[in-house]
């Protein structure tokens, strides 16, 4: 059973064993200040006035605000800095003027600046921001290993933090230990959640929120994890990453005025824990901070602000009115359908400002609730990639549940490939950039993005064709989410397209990375035959197109399965290492195939030797439910 303690922090931590000196910054902004050269000479004095003023008074209790010309909104400066707990004056001195050298090194010009090292922040601007959170960027920070049992240990990590954050919020101090036992993995989670101290409780617990909901969704059973913005961060960790020898001794039993909402129900028990701090014990309170940045060693390498840590994570910008999404497609009218897929309906719309988008209706059976469907869409809206359709936001307003993407203007791969008319304008030049920008994309999705998506239903039909026919991948959103050393999963539903679905995917519902890149093999054939992988209307025999493909392959008549319309010449040899490398990844072996990275490189180079391909599948035509051994058509 879980059990959730959580004490209040009275005593000052020893964060960080090693107090060494300034750190890379975790985090850091800058906007530059655009405005005529006269009043920025006065905010540049204003500013040093500020700088002096937050250095010298800063340093005495650990936090301080300051604002100097609040009646001239062209030079007006306000700037506020806060210091780690467990530092002496002196350190916190060290930090923050660190910080105001740097944050002026980094920001020439600027009109608003933000720094945060392990020891201090230092946040300035020209307008007032004093008691409005700031959560964006996000500086997110996922450790590198997983929990055996994610749904627990996720369980536990929420419980554990959505009690801090009410917590942290709710405390003048704005800050809040705790601990959490998992007792099905064996863990002790250790959580903590702070504010800047000019935020009400409402702010803080919002700023805290949105940390945690990045959190939940991006670090989901990951055992350790941070997100940082300039007002807020949340921190989890399996083990100790604070001195607990410093922890108050064993709690007494909790008061029973307003405890905190427990967010896993029934499931776990919480004990919390209020002590009366004293004002003296509170003022220093006030400074505690960042010592968990003690563990920010581990990344500090990527920390510069540049990569891809910051993230933009905003769940509540991607929010579309469905009055707006009504009028934009003119109230889901016939004549804006643009296609029906396993999951909703799709129609076009354009919104007020002009820009077309395509709003995939979710078919309302799907039962989602609210907050993980925010949670999925603000996952999907950070893979950007040329070659995947993009999503912009969303809509889930009563009964309704809208997808919003960027309008792809030329209709999907099937429209062209199939259809007698318009696969003529597909020359092999188009057909290999399409294939080539599948495999970016798929490799993008297998590796390259922060999440592994497995596509799961990668078909003719979910590739879009943009301008100058890029091809982009859609749908790929349904996918589901994989951990790192995580390499497939069993599922029950099998979901995909006949035809596309590798073997073990039909047979035993195993998905795998390796399923998606047979797919992609189905699709690699299709876009050289201009056939589809099944058609029943097909004079010769057998039925599908992998079996043909292969046939052609052993019987060195290869040209024959290619789409006549294809001028061969000068790209022959092209076109055969396609088809070679389509038939590689329909292998009946899962190992056999290759993973998408190898079939980009096949692509690129022109002096690899390829592996010998073996047998594809053989598909009963009749009744393509009924899978053979790959060995039934070889010799
Ligand atoms: C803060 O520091 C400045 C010196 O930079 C000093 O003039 C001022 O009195 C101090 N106190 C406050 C509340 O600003
Ligand atoms: C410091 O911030 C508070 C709001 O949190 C504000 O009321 C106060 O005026 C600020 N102090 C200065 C000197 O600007
Ligand atoms: C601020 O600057 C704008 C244009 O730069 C000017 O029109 C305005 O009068 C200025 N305001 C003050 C209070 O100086
Ligand atoms: C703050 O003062 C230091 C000198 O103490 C100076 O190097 C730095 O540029 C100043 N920073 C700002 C923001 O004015």
């Amino acid at each position: 059973m879980f059990l959730l303690m959580i004490f209040t922090y009275v005593v000052l931590l020893q964060f960080s064993k090693t107090t060494t000196a300034q750190q890379n910054p975790t985090l850091n902004y800058c906007t530059n200040y655009a405005s005529s050269s006269t009043s920025y000479l006065q905010f540049q004095t204003n500013l040093n006035l500020l700088n002096s003023s937050l250095v010298s008074n800063g340093s005495v209790n650990g936090f301080f605000n300051a604002s100097f010309d609040v009646r001239n909104p062209n030079s007006s400066v306000y700037g506020l800095v806060q210091c780690k707990g467990g530092i002496s004056m002196g350190e916190c001195r060290t930090c923050l003027q660190t910080a105001g050298e740097n944050i002026i090194k980094q920001c020439a010009n600027g009109k608003s600046a933000f720094i945060r090292y392990e020891n201090c922040l230092f946040r300035y601007a020209g307008d007032n921001f004093f008691s409005q959170a700031k959560t964006s960027p996000i500086n997110l920070m996922p450790g590198v290993d997983d929990a055996s049992n994610v749904d627990v240990f996720s369980k536990n990590v929420e419980g554990l933090m959505n009690g801090l954050t009410a917590n942290a919020a709710s405390s003048a101090s704005k800050f809040q230990f705790g601990l959490a036992n998992d007792d099905t993995n064996s863990l002790d989670i250790y959580g903590l959640a702070q504010c800047t101290r000019d935020l009400s409780e409402k702010d803080c617990l919002s700023c805290l929120r949105r940390m945690t909901d990045t959190v939940y969704v991006s670090c989901r059973g990951k055992k350790g994890c941070q997100a940082i913005c300039a007002s807020c961060v949340v921190r989890y960790e399996v083990g100790e990453f604070f001195d607990t020898s410093l922890l108050p001794p064993f709690p007494p039993p909790p008061p029973t005025s307003s405890p905190p909402p427990n967010p896993t129900g029934g499931k776990s028990s919480m004990i919390v824990v209020k002590i009366v701090v004293p004002v003296a014990v509170g003022l220093v309170l006030l400074s505690a901070f960042f010592g968990y940045l003690s563990w920010r060693k581990l990344t500090n390498k990527g920390s510069n602000n540049s990569g891809n840590n910051n993230i933009e994570s905003e769940k509540y910008s991607l929010q579309f009115a469905l009055r707006t999404i009504r009028s934009a497609t003119r109230d889901f009218a016939d004549a804006n359908k643009l296609g029906k897929g396993g999951f909703g309906v799709v129609y076009k719309g354009v919104l007020p400002n002009g820009q077309k988008v395509a709003v995939k209706r979710l078919s309302q059976s799907s039962g989602q609730g609210s907050e993980e469907f925010k949670n999925e869409v603000m996952l999907l809206h950070k893979l950007q990639h040329r070659n995947l359709v993009k999503l912009l936001g969303f809509c889930f307003e009563g009964q309704e549940k809208l997808l919003i993407y960027e309008f792809v203007p030329n209709g999907s791969l099937d429209k062209y490939l199939f259809d007698p008319t318009n696969k003529a304008c597909l020359d092999w030049e188009r057909r290999y950039n399409i294939i080539k920008g599948i495999a970016r994309g798929m490799l993008y999705l297998h590796e390259e993005s922060r999440l592994r998506i497995i596509h799961r239903d990668l078909k003719a039909s979910n590739i879009l064709l943009g301008d100058g026919m890029n091809s982009q991948i859609s749908d790929f959103g349904m996918a589901r989410l994989f951990g790192v050393d995580q390499t497939h999963q069993e599922t029950k539903k099998v979901a995909g397209t006949f035809g596309y679905m590798a073997p073990e995917y039909v047979v035993n519902g195993m998905i795998s990375m390796k399923s998606d890149v047979y797919s992609f093999g189905v699709l690699v054939l299709e876009i050289l035959s201009g056939q589809q992988i099944i058609n029943e209307n097909r004079e010769d025999s057998p039925k599908v197109l992998t079996s043909i493909a292969w046939e052609h392959w052993r019987e060195g008549t290869a040209s024959q399965f290619l789409d006549p319309c294809l001028s061969t010449g000068s790209s022959d040899e092209v076109i055969m290492k396609c088809l070679h490398i389509g038939l590689l990844c329909i292998q009946m072996n899962v190992e056999d195939r290759p993973t998408m990275a190898s079939v980009m490189l096949m692509l690129d180079s022109d002096s690899l030797t390829l592996a010998i391909p073996s047998p594809p599948p053989f598909w009963e035509s009749e009744n393509l439910s009924v899978v053979r051994s790959g060995s039934a058509t070889s010799n």
